[in-house]
């Protein structure tokens, strides 16, 4: 039986879990026959698309992402299906058009999603307008997320303090947002800290607040009973084969945890059960994508720099090809000042991967002596305003010779961009004109390409 005031809890074993622990690889085919299963648990909704699912379904399964949601959708009636969005990044890596982004959402909702977690990697919610908007059209729920961040170890200092992340949470609300996700990527959420800030959302908002954190630096499963000692309306688990490490809580101890509590979610462990031993049976296909290189289950090096787990194996994937492993202590100094000089974005996709190339770089070759385009484009605004100012002096530097002018722009980054519909349509002539397909293609035009080739043989 379920509690007076059950914890909503929100499934990752689908999308963030194998994202997190297995490269995104997980197949379509080896979701559905627990599918059904899954469905009966009684999650307040599951994760199961978004992020970088998209890409790798294309990419590397040689899968069409749109079908995935289609079959899952038929064998789960009951759970809302939930996706990450990257604002007006989608599902890529930089900012597509107003078109584009409405388009996705459309299709995403026709084929499944109800619920859109929207995020923006700067937190500039001028990303969220456009998505806002198209899910609001749909009928969908919007759930805007702040990517959590900090500049300290703990919750303050003069940028990501409790008054930044209230004004950002009401403002979302004020947007429209029928709930409220407090996104920690990098699970450096601390307890106390985060019973402090969903109290205080909680004081100061209408909407439910959610709590996503990850296991990695082996805080994940206090803080997120501290927030629902501090009222928190959802939190985010997996299921225990595919949690800890960089993943998620195991959500089998919250509930027996919670046992008659006023937040009982009234899970049936043994049903539970059921599903983890089909997991379990499906894990050794995947087990070369997991990183078995430290015997600790978590990484205590982020309690240490607060780099997220995605982003460090990243990092040592570039120095190597650049020869230069033995620099990664260097790099790990290098992050904080580079992302200083960049106004402090918070580290996600894709700002993770921007400071992080840019901070090898500034280690191998000396500070600024080569800048990748992304960072020109970042610098120009491209990708939103960032949390704190930038310093001119690598602003100027960056923009030096750039061709798209020299003084950043101070608009919404998707009221500069051309519409992007037409042109892929055209690109795809003779081949398909689905407007799936045309997505596929908006959004990554050379290995979406290759995968239209193969899907159509052509
Ligand atoms: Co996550």
């Amino acid at each position: 039986m379920p509690g007076t005031k059950p914890i909503r809890i929100t499934d990752l074993t689908l999308r963030d879990g194998h994202q997190s622990l297995f490269a995104t690889r997980m197949t379509t085919d080896d979701m559905l026959p627990i599918a059904a299963a899954m469905d009966g648990i009684g999650f307040y909704s599951m994760e199961v698309w978004g992020g970088a699912t998209f890409d790798v379904m294309t990419r590397f399964l040689n899968e069409d992402p749109w079908e995935r949601v289609r079959r899952l959708r038929k064998k789960m009636p009951n759970t809302k299906l939930q996706m990450l969005l990257r604002g007006q990044n989608l599902v890529g890596y930089r900012n597509y058009a107003d078109d584009v982004v409405d388009a996705f959402v459309e299709k995403a909702a026709e084929v499944g999603i109800d619920i859109f977690r929207v995020f923006d990697a700067l937190n500039d919610e001028r990303n969220f307008i456009a998505a806002f908007k198209a899910i609001r059209k749909c009928g969908k729920h919007i759930q805007g997320a702040i990517s959590y961040s900090l500049t300290e170890k703990r919750l303050g200092g003069p940028i990501f303090n409790i008054d930044y992340y209230i004004g950002k949470a009401k403002k979302i609300e004020d947007m429209g947002a029928d709930s409220l996700c407090i996104k920690d990527m990098a699970g450096i959420i601390s307890p106390y800290d985060a019973f402090e800030l969903i109290s205080q959302l909680k004081a100061n908002l209408t909407i439910p607040i959610h709590l996503h954190t990850h296991y990695t630096s082996g805080m994940a499963s206090m803080s997120l009973l501290k927030a629902i000692e501090a009222g928190a309306d959802g939190i985010d688990t997996c299921l225990a084969p595919f949690a800890l490490r960089s993943s998620h809580c195991a959500v089998e101890p919250f509930v027996v945890t919670l046992k008659g509590t006023p937040q009982d979610p009234g899970f049936d462990l043994g049903k539970l059960a059921e599903v983890d031993d089909y997991l379990e049976t499906i894990i050794p296909k995947y087990m070369s994508f997991a990183d078995t290189t430290k015997f600790s289950v978590i990484d205590i090096g982020v309690l240490m720099h607060q780099i997220p787990g995605g982003m460090i194996s990243n990092l040592v994937s570039q120095l190597k090809q650049a020869k230069a492993i033995h620099r990664l202590k260097d790099v790990y100094e290098e992050i904080p000042a580079t992302r200083k000089d960049m106004g402090f974005p918070p580290l996600v996709t894709p700002t993770s991967q921007i400071v992080g190339v840019q901070s090898v770089f500034n280690v191998v070759a000396g500070r600024y002596k080569m800048i990748s385009n992304e960072v020109k484009d970042y610098f120009y605004g491209l990708y939103g305003k960032p949390p704190a100012p930038v310093s001119d002096e690598i602003m100027q530097k960056a923009l030096k010779g750039y061709a798209k002018g020299h003084t950043p722009i101070e608009t919404r980054p998707g009221d500069i961009i051309e519409p992007e519909l037409p042109g892929a349509r055209e690109a795809l002539k003779g081949i398909t004109d689905d407007m799936g397909d045309i997505l596929i293609y908006a959004l990554y035009p050379m290995t979406g390409l290759e995968f239209l080739k193969k899907k159509y043989n052509v």
